[in-house]
């Protein structure tokens, strides 16, 4: 018995946190970003890596830069500090196993309500780097450490095949056009199907527009040099059936509009035009008819929340609604829209509140109220592929983490294949349900 308690106390005391060190690398833009090192007292070891958003929403936790002239003012010594200084000693024993309790101990650290002393990059590396500690602690994977033996679905991912507004150099003015291979009956095949489509893709650009629009914007799709939104859903719609799958059975498209980012002086600049709200309230409506477009991210400016509610009953449950700037992974704002009507469902992105546990709440909290919660990447990556478990961990069955190419994307992919192949034939590709409106 008494064994019995001391190995019990041994194993827990294997989580403490005995090590916690930040450095500053790079991210797919070239910008420098927050890495931090966790080890714990049982030798078990984890990293996580903040990314960066471009299209920011107003409320997001905010990232701590530098300024000045080393790195054009985007260094992060200062919140790399911030985690040597201030959130090591204030984490350093604790046990990694209570990750929650981690973050918390960070967020009371930091004190503010938007992550602005230390920075939600330096909090958002530090969240991730703690948890990858204790799974590696457990010797179990990520996912499995987070959701058990329960977390077996493989998300359907949602791929940015054609970047626009401000991701790309061109003058498109919806940020993302997406495909989601829900036919597929794996992951694995969902992949290949998407690749397929996405090179068919490549393809069709050159030969219509030239070998220029084969350039790729910062989520790895294809930048061409397209002005409306048509012209970029019919390319796709063709890509998918000249690789020999039906739009709309196999593929279904998706649209992130990022429209706070279009907005100027009480109106959207879409299409080469100036389009009122009720305007691109028509034009969504007619573009989901035309198009099997199931789901339509920041429709409108995160404070017209009100046109977000009336294009949902326009839509009439045809295509999701959902929120990104609008709700920038904080459960409060998840749960009001959410209550409100004005959205289906939401991003996650954790670093737009700075910590896992926060961003869990999230996740939880459309579970509980049945809407979909949608784990995402940023536009500035890097080849940390912690979402890949967490989409897995909460069994969201939706991920979105840019086109099927480039390293920092496919770092994520290739995780959920090695997810899918760890699971052996016990895994659940999520498919149409998905996507479907609750
Ligand atoms: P961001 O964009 O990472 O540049 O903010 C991604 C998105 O809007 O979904
Ligand atoms: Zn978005």
């Amino acid at each position: 018995m008494e064994t019995e308690t001391r190995r019990r106390v041994e194993r827990v005391s294997e989580f403490a946190i005995e090590h916690v060190r930040a450095l500053q690398v790079l991210d797919s833009r070239g910008d420098p970003t927050v890495e931090v090192v966790v080890v714990t007292k049982g030798g078990g070891c984890g990293r996580g890596t903040a990314p960066a958003g471009a299209s920011r929403g107003l409320r997001e936790a905010v990232e701590l830069r530098d300024g000045g002239r080393r790195y054009l003012g985007r260094g992060v010594e200062s919140a790399v500090a911030a985690v040597n200084r201030y959130i090591a000693p204030a984490i350093v024993g604790m046990s990694s196993h209570r990750f929650r309790e981690v973050d918390r101990r960070i967020i009371e650290v930091d004190g503010t309500p938007n992550k602005s002393r230390l920075g939600a990059n330096a909090t958002t590396a530090t969240s991730l780097a703690v948890v990858n500690a204790a799974a590696d602690t457990a010797g179990l994977p990520l996912f499995e450490f987070l959701g058990g033996r329960l977390a077996r679905t493989l998300p359907v991912p949602l791929m940015n095949i054609i970047n626009g507004g401000a991701h790309a150099g061109n003058e498109l003015s919806f940020q993302e056009f997406m495909v989601a291979p829900v036919g597929a009956s794996t992951f694995s095949e969902a992949l290949r199907m998407a690749v397929e489509v996405y090179k068919t893709l490549k393809e069709l650009l050159k030969k219509t527009y030239g070998p220029q629009a084969i350039n790729v914007g910062d989520e790895g799709g294809f930048a061409p040099p397209m002005r409306e939104t048509r012209e970029a859903l019919e390319a796709i719609a063709r890509a998918v059936s000249e690789a020999g799958y039906e739009v709309g059975e196999d593929f279904v498209l998706a649209i992130d509009a990022a429209a706070s980012h279009s907005y100027r002086d009480g109106a959207y600049l879409v299409d080469g035009r100036r389009l009122e709200s009720d305007g691109l309230l028509e034009l969504y409506a007619s573009i989901v008819s035309e198009f099997p477009v199931v789901s339509i991210e920041d429709p409108f400016a995160e404070d017209q929340p009100h046109y977000f509610r009336e294009l949902r009953s326009a839509l009439g449950g045809r295509a999701l609604v959902i929120g990104d700037d609008l709700t920038v992974t904080r459960a409060e704002l998840v749960s009001r829209h959410f209550s409100e009507g004005a959205i289906d469902g939401a991003i996650v992105k954790i670093n737009q509140v700075g910590t896992l546990v926060e961003a869990e709440e999230s996740i939880e909290l459309l579970k509980r109220l049945g809407g979909r919660a949608i784990v995402s990447h940023r536009s500035g990556e890097t080849e940390d592929a912690s979402i890949a478990h967490i989409a897995v961990a909460y069994g969201t069955g939706l991920i979105k983490t840019g086109a099927p190419a480039r390293g920092e994307r496919t770092s994520k992919y290739n995780e959920l294949l090695r997810i899918e192949d760890y699971l052996s034939g016990d895994s659940r590709y999520a498919g149409r349900g998905a996507l479907g409106r609750s």
